[in-house]
């Protein structure tokens, strides 16, 4: 075992809190009450995630389950009187081929989390761990989730198996952890686990009783503490009954509480403003994710002052919202749901059928079982927002990439799991059971390439016919519009024709998913603006929407690169600067006319 570097000096408690303060983290003594006299001023600090902050008591330590902290909005876990109950929701990350299978482990992004300065001791109740792995989850920084992998970054996974303490340490340059190792050995089914950080080194102790020490090779990466806990899949869970925060000699804790939900009005001349002042107002959209809103102030901040529709990039889809076979969880898709009410926007929510983004389980459901499987799945996710998002993407990307789809005799469908039980009923199927799930939602078909001319789109205009003729409740069609390749671009006239193809059988249509390849930003601004165009002057084009708010969290960044290689296809950069395509999009919005 690698021995623990000595910590070097011990800081003051004042200087403790003064490098807090260098790390973003505002510090203010309190004043004396007025009057005078009384007891030594406590200090208090704000965090930069936002939310409500509370230094740790540096004697008898902070219960962090307990007084007011929020513990409901953590995936997987239910908050009671006892403690939480960590139920195994085994969420894996799932390529589109089916490969792949890292775990994705719930964080509890609306909860406590700690800043911190020096060093700390955080104390656990494990209970009942004989019953699965037990695993606490330390973040000093969040994943960034994407539906085909994890960017994980560094944290600490503390893990109660099989009677052994058994630590993971992630150092942000791999999806796998930089090493793991166990200790003790016998552990009851009760454990009382300490962790502390002693300057560059990590201390485990059970029942007080130190098992050992790592070093801590940045396990944090920053002043901030997370947390997470998963059980193991088969197990029947495990409870958290308490959960306590020192800071240790020298040493400064704060507890930070929620981001707040709710920002600021949006200014006159927000691209979400342009659009709903239209004659007919026009929705502006872009595609959200739950760990920025929960810890970056300026992703939250544009998100809700220039978007009036939020799409939920990930977090409603299949193998989020219901990883195993009887296994739902819905939080991080309640948590963009609450946000967009909070800030005045529609959820237009993605997406019920897919043949990508599937839990291992759902692709491995035998052909015969499939068809309850969808049906099942539509009644209970439309079933649970139902009264809260606007619209669905009830089915995406129905049509085949493969050109041999296509053609005299050939309906152009991809080849997947829902397809392959059902043949193109599929589709039918999912309407009807979304509109008897959400009967006032405005069911969409979302497809990619739609903005060209050729067999593809023949073909799915073809499919839209049948279906119209067969009564399924299709309202709209979403145009994804994401413009990738270098020298792409989408003609406005055959955007426009296709819109009034579609309006003529009765279709809203929307631009669901633009992204545009960014080397050149004037270019890139062309298209934002010309798509954005036809979209407003389009009497049934109900929204103009975007893949995403900018390029710091942006779809397109390099799959499995760490440390995150950023794609540049968004509107604004990867420090939320506008480009070039903001103006564009409020000119083709009506600004100053
Ligand atoms: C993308 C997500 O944005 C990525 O995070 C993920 O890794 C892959 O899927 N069309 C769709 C979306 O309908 O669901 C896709 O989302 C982008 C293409």
């Amino acid at each position: 075992m690698p021995s623990a570097p000595a910590p070097a000096t011990v800081p003051s408690r004042a200087a403790a809190l003064a490098s807090l303060a260098l790390a973003g983290v505002l510090v203010i003594a309190a004043c004396d009450a007025p009057g005078g006299g009384g007891a030594a001023p406590s200090p208090t600090v704000t965090a930069p995630t936002g939310g409500a902050v509370t230094p740790a008591d540096p004697v008898g330590g902070t219960d962090l389950l307990g007084g007011g902290h929020d513990w409901s909005h953590f995936a997987g876990a239910t908050a009671g009187p006892d403690g939480l109950r960590i139920r195994p929701l085994g969420r894996m990350i799932v390529r589109q081929d089916g490969s792949g299978g890292q775990p994705n482990p719930p964080v509890n992004l609306r909860g406590p989390h700690l800043e911190t300065s020096g060093d700390f001791e955080l104390t656990a109740d494990l209970r009942g761990t004989s019953h699965a792995g037990a695993y606490l989850q330390l973040y000093g920084e969040l994943p960034v989730v994407y539906d085909e992998w994890r960017q994980e970054r560094r944290s600490v996974r503390l893990g109660v198996v099989d009677g052994r303490l058994e630590v993971a340490l992630f150092d942000g340059t791999k999806a796998d952890p930089a090493f793991v190792r166990t200790f003790g050995s016998g552990l009851p089914d009760d454990v009382t686990l300490t962790v502390s950080r002693h300057g560059d080194a990590l201390r485990f102790a059970v029942g007080g009783g130190v098992l050992g020490e790592l070093p801590a090779v940045g396990a944090f990466g920053s002043t901030q503490v997370w947390f997470g806990a998963d059980a193991a899949v088969g197990g029947q869970g495990w409870r958290l009954a308490a959960l306590r925060v020192r800071p240790l000699e020298g040493g400064a804790v704060a507890v930070v509480d929620g981001a707040p939900s709710a920002e600021q009005r949006p200014e006159a001349d927000s691209l979400r403003a342009l659009g709903a002042g239209r004659p007919r107002p026009l929705g502006v959209g872009a595609a959200a994710a739950s760990a920025p809103l929960a810890t970056d102030q300026a992703y939250r901040s544009l998100l809700a002052g220039q978007f009036s529709v939020l799409t939920p990039e990930n977090d409603m889809k299949p193998q989020f919202v219901h990883p195993q076979k009887d296994v739902y969880d819905f939080t991080e898709g309640d948590s963009l749901v609450d946000f967009a009410a909070a800030n005045g926007m529609q959820v237009h929510a993605h997406t019920l059928v897919f043949g990508e983004a599937l839990p291992r389980w759902m692709r491995e459901t035998p052909a015969g079982g499939r068809e309850k499987v969808m049906l099942d799945h539509i009644a209970e996710v439309a079933g649970h927002f139902k009264g809260k998002v606007a619209e669905w993407d009830v089915v995406n990307e129905p049509m085949s990439v493969e050109e041999g789809d296509y053609g005299p005799g050939r309906d152009g469908l991809r080849r997947h799991v829902w397809q392959q039980a059902m043949g193109e009923r599929y589709i039918d199927k999912a309407f009807r059971a979304a509109r008897a799930a959400d009967p006032d939602a405005k069911l969409y078909l979302n497809e990619f390439g739609l903005e060209e001319d050729g067999a593809r789109w023949d073909a799915f205009l073809a499919l839209v016919k049948r279906l119209k003729q067969r009564g399924v409740p299709v309202d709209g069609v979403g145009f994804q519009s994401h413009i990738h390749a270098s020298g792409d671009h989408v003609k406005p006239e055959t955007l426009a024709d296709h819109f009034k193809d579609l309006a003529e059988l009765g279709l809203a249509v929307r631009i669901s998913e633009i992204d545009v390849h960014g080397e050149d930003r004037q270019a890139q601004a062309g298209q934002f603006g010309l798509v954005a165009e036809v979209c407003a002057q389009t009497p049934g084009c109900t929204s103009f929407g975007t893949w995403g708010v900018g390029d710091r969290y942006g779809s397109t960044a390099a799959h499995d690169s760490y440390p995150l290689a950023p794609g540049d296809e968004l509107m604004w950069d990867t420090e939320l600067r506008p480009k070039p395509a903001v103006a564009a999009v409020r000119d083709a919005l009506g600004a100053g006319r």
